[in-house]
This record gives C-alpha cells, structure tokens and sequence, in this order.
C-alpha cells in the first residue's frame, strides 16, 4: 500500500513538473509580454520601432529569454507571451504586419519571427530554472486571410467543412459570435469549425503536443467566448494545464459562465477591470460602488474568484494612463488587483507609465524606457514581494476570498486574510476627506503600512481611519507580527530579533519619489505625501 502511494506522488511529482493546474497558478504573479516589442537584440536600432506602423520591431524568444532578470527582479512569478503559431506571412495588409502574433495561419507550425523551436525550449528551461511559469497564449477560435474565400492549402486545417462558412458577426446573438467571422472583409478572421470532430481530434493532439514538447505551465486562450464552450473541457484536459480564457465582456454574469468544468479554469477578469475604470479613472464617473458592487457579484458568479486574472491593460485596451493622467489613480486602482482576490498580471510598459491609447498604440515598444527603475516599477515589486510573502507564508492567504470592511465615494477598505488594504479615487491633490472602517483587530494590534513602512495602531472596537489631508495615497496595513521574514520595512530574516518600529520610510520622501514620474509633471501636481492615519476614538 504504501509503494503504491508512494508510486503515486511520483508519478504526480512528475506530471507538476511539466504542467501547472490551476492551484499552482493561483499563486503566480503574471508579467504579459507581446514577444515583438520587449527587448532588442545586442546592437539594434533602438529608435526605429514606431507602434503607429503596425511592423515588427525584432524582439524574439531570445531576446526575452536574455532580459528575464528585469521581469523576475520585480517579484514576477510568471510571463505570458504571445501566440508562438506560424503566421500570416504574405504581404503587408491595410492593418500592417503580424507582428503581436494572432494572425495564425497553420496552429501546429512555430512562428519563425519569433525563433526557432531550440530558442522556445531553452526560454522554457530558463524561466523553469528561475523557479517561473510559462504561459502561452492561443488562438483556436480562427485563423486569418485576406478575403472571404482563402486559399486553404497552407493552413494547419485544409478542408472547407474544418470552417464554418462565412459571415459577419451580428452582435448579441451568441450562435452568430460564435460561428461566423471576426474581423472584416479586408483582413477576415475565418471562422474553425470546433464542432468538427476532426478539428477536436487535430486540436486537442496538437495543444498536448505543444504543452509537452515546451514544458509550457499555463495557457492564455485568446477568443474564449467565440468558440462554442463545450470544446474547451476536451481541449484543456489534453493540455493537462490551467487555462485561463479570454471573454471580453463586463458583464459578471455573462462572462463568468465561461469559468467552471462546463468551460474554463478562468478567465481574464473584464467585468472588475470595467468596474475599476468606472471607481478610479480621473476624469471618469469615480463611481466607488462599482467596485463593491463587482465583488459581490463575482463572489456570487464566480466558481473561483481567486483564480480569475486582473488587469488594468492589456494589448486590446487603452492603456491606464490614457485614460487618467493622475499616477495616484494607476497606483490605487493596481494595489487593488495584487491585494484582491485573483491573479495579477501586468502588460509589459504599464511599469513605465506607457500611455498609448487604443490598438496599435497601447503596444509600444519597451526597450526605449530603458527599463528604468520607476516609482511604479518600485510598487510593482514592493506588491509582488508582500503577495509573494504572503502566499509562501501563509497557508491560507491565496484563497480566502476578499471582504469589504467600507465604501464610500471616495474610497473603499477591504480585507483579505489578515492584510487591510483602503483605497482612493480622489486623486494627487489634497482633500478634506477620510475613510474609515472596522477590523477585527483588538485595539492592541500594531500595523505597518508596507508602503511607507508606517506604524499604525488600531482603535478602539478596531476602527482604523486614513486621511487625504496630504493627497489619494494607497495603503496596506499588515500587522507586525505576520511580517516577520518578510523582507519588507526592516522585517528581513527569521532569526533576526524583529525591529518594528523605528525603521522609518525605505521608500524615503514620498515628494522625491513621486516627482521622478513623468506623469506628475504632465498633471502640475503639488502635494504627495502619505496619508496621514489616526486610530478613531
Ligand atoms: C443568429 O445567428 C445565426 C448564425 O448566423 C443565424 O442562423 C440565426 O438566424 C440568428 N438568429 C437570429 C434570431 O437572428
Ligand atoms: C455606480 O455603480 C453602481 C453599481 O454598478 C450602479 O448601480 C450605479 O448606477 C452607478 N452610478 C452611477 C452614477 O453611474
Ligand atoms: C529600484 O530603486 C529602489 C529604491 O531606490 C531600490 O530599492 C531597488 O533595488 C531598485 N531596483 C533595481 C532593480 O535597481
Ligand atoms: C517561496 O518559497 C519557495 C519554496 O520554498 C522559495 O523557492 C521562494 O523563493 C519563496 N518565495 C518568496 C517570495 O519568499
Ligand atoms: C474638514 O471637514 C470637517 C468635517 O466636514 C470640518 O469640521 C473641518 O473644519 C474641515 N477641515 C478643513 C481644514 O477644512
Ligand atoms: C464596532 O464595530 C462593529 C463592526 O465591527 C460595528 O458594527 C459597531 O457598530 C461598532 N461599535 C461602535 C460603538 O462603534
């Protein structure tokens, strides 16, 4: 009995080395990379990419390969990269170039742009070596070409009866979503016919094939919501990995149907990224119940909310800071997403306060920031080392779901397993107005807000109030006690006697470190400072 357990861990030893589930994937941090514009080779033209030109700019496998420590530094547990399929490889079309890799042409081919098939694997084996995951994105739901009618014979599927036969999509109606085509007649988007059991056979062998061949961890399924969704239960149990889906849909109940054993391990979380952009866009509605409102729903909808994937941007919508100018709202609004139930993940160039707007704008390449240590960046880390603590440390932290203690209209206070995060839309500029919450904590408990490394006392019946006397800044109280080894504010190692209290603000001035952003400037702000917190009487 014993060798027969034993036998067992084994053998499932074996199989986790080489696929993560959805379990291991829940504990990641995700940096979302388009494979073409994150790093050059040694030597390149670093000003010629323009993304305005829709071409390719020369990043590869390689070149990320070669530059992980930049992603890996700032606490990132994982990368997802761009589809790896051949594409489209005829002449430029009235929307440029394959560059970002979704114009698939044959699925079981790998895309030459981006290396070879060594390359790919010895990036699998690097990121494996750094203790990282690997996520690849796919495209199964279409391929592309330039009319109505393709020429069929150079695509992985080559039958006319593999396709649903063309059509515009008539939005709202979920066969024609799901059976006719994306995109227009200038670059069409055929349309595979995933309720053909030879599409199913060749699909399912082909993504197994790929997940063993590259050791890939976790997948990325670009179109979720556009192929029917009882192809995707087959599909992702041949991959043998967590898969999390692309449904872009605000709307909760919409698109958590496509999360469960009936679909997908996950998806992309549109509806609370929607809800974010309504609480904390400046100018926007500043809607806090947005926000609230969200977690209850998901709660209700979700099968499991912390494994849906949070964004704030990504390569289909405007990037954060064109939508709101004030950096205090990207900071607020992305401590949500790392302290909340779910996976964070960060498109590439949020870290540098890219500000392209749609599509093709909001995929800059990376290399010209020179990959500078940003006040940003330095949040995204600080975030990173707390949650990645918190997971490591904490047996149950991951998983115990998120509970809001206040909102009002100026911010909200929540908890997820012993950390208190309050947050705020008002913005850099000062006001009158404060947030203030119950905790369970008994008015003894001392906590430090790891982002200015402030000790705070709890009040009485475990109030906790933050003021805005001094700007919207974030905070994220934790208490003492569980930051032991934590690597944060002077909490460094186990057997050093802890040193609460007087190791005063490693981030240093909060004026100094905010006036470096770029976006200060453009937003002529005057006042950053911390808040400034009381404990209630
Ligand atoms: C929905 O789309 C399908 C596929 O195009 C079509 O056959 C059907 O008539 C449409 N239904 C309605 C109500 O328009
Ligand atoms: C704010 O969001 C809530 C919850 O989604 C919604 O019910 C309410 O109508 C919104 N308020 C405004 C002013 O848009
Ligand atoms: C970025 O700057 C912070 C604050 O000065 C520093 O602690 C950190 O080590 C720097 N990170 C890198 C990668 O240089
Ligand atoms: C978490 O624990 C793992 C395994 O013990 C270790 O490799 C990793 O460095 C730890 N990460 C952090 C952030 O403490
Ligand atoms: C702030 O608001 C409170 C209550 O609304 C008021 O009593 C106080 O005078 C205000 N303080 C300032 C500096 O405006
Ligand atoms: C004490 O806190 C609880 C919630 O934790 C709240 O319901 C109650 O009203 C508070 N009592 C006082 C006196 O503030």
């Amino acid at each position: 009995m014993q060798h027969f357990l034993s036998l067992l861990l084994a053998v499932s030893l074996l199989t986790t080395t080489y696929a993560a589930t959805a379990d291991e994937w829940r504990k990641r941090s995700i940096y979302q990379i388009i494979t073409d514009r994150y790093a050059l080779p040694d030597g390149a033209d670093l000003t010629a990419c323009d993304p305005a030109k829709q071409a390719f700019c020369g990043g590869t496998w390689n070149t990320i390969k070669n530059n992980l420590d930049y992603i890996q530094d700032a606490g990132f547990t994982a990368i997802w990269i761009s589809p790896v399929s051949q594409n489209y490889e005829g002449p430029r079309t009235p929307y440029g170039d394959p560059y970002h890799g979704y114009w698939i042409s044959d699925a079981s081919k790998l895309n030459s742009r981006f290396g070879t098939a060594d390359d790919l694997k010895a990036l699998s084996d690097e990121l494996h070596a750094r203790g990282m995951f690997l996520m690849v994105d796919v495209v199964v739901n279409n391929v592309m070409a330039l009319d109505t009618d393709p020429d069929l014979s150079t695509y992985m599927f080559q039958d006319k009866s593999q396709y649903h036969p063309y059509c515009p999509i008539q939005w709202g109606n979920t066969t024609s979503e799901q059976n006719c085509w994306l995109g227009d007649t200038k670059v069409t988007l055929p349309d595979v016919n995933t309720q053909d059991p030879t599409v199913v056979t060749a699909y399912t062998a082909w993504i197994k094939a790929l997940v063993q061949q590259f050791n890939i961890d976790g997948l990325r399924i670009d179109a979720a919501k556009h192929v029917n969704m009882d192809f995707w239960p087959k599909f992702c149990e041949a991959a043998g990995v967590y898969c999390i889906g692309e449904v872009f849909d605000a709307d909760a109940g919409e698109a958590l149907q496509w999360q469960g054993k009936q679909a997908l391990d996950a998806i992309l979380n549109y509806p609370m990224y929607n809800a974010l952009v309504q609480a904390f866009t400046i100018p926007g509605p500043q809607n806090m119940s947005a926000v609230t409102d969200m977690i209850a729903q998901i709660k209700q909808k979700s099968s499991d909310p912390t494994l849906l994937g949070n964004f704030l941007e990504d390569q289909d919508v405007p990037r954060w800071a064109s939508l709101s100018v004030d950096p205090q709202s990207l900071w607020n609004a992305m401590i949500f997403n790392f302290m909340s139930d779910g996976i964070p993940i960060v498109y590439y160039g949020q870290e540098q306060g890219f500000n392209g707007n749609a599509d093709p704008m909001n995929r800059e390449p990376l290399w010209p920031s020179h990959y500078a240590n940003t006040t940003t960046l330095q949040l995204v880390t600080k975030l990173n080392t707390l949650r990645n603590f918190l997971i490591n440390s904490t047996e149950d932290w991951v998983t115990t779901q998120v509970q809001v203690l206040s909102q009002t209209d100026d911010g909200i206070a929540f908890m997820k397993g012993d950390v208190i995060t309050v947050l705020t839309n008002i913005g850099s500029p000062p006001q009158n107005v404060s947030i203030s919450a119950h905790t369970p904590y008994d008015n003894s408990v001392s906590t430090t807000d790891i982002l200015t490394c402030r000790q705070y006392a709890v009040g009485s019946n475990g109030s906790i109030e933050v003021e805005y006397s001094k700007g919207g800044v974030p905070v994220i109280l934790v208490p003492d006690t569980k930051l032991d080894n934590s690597g944060l504010c002077g909490h460094v190692q186990a057997s050093v006697v802890s040193q609460k209290g007087a190791q005063g603000n490693v981030n240093g001035d909060a004026n100094g470190a905010l006036s470096t952003t770029p976006l200060a400037f453009a937003v002529g702000l005057v006042t950053f400072a911390a808040a400034l917190l009381t404990a209630a009487l």
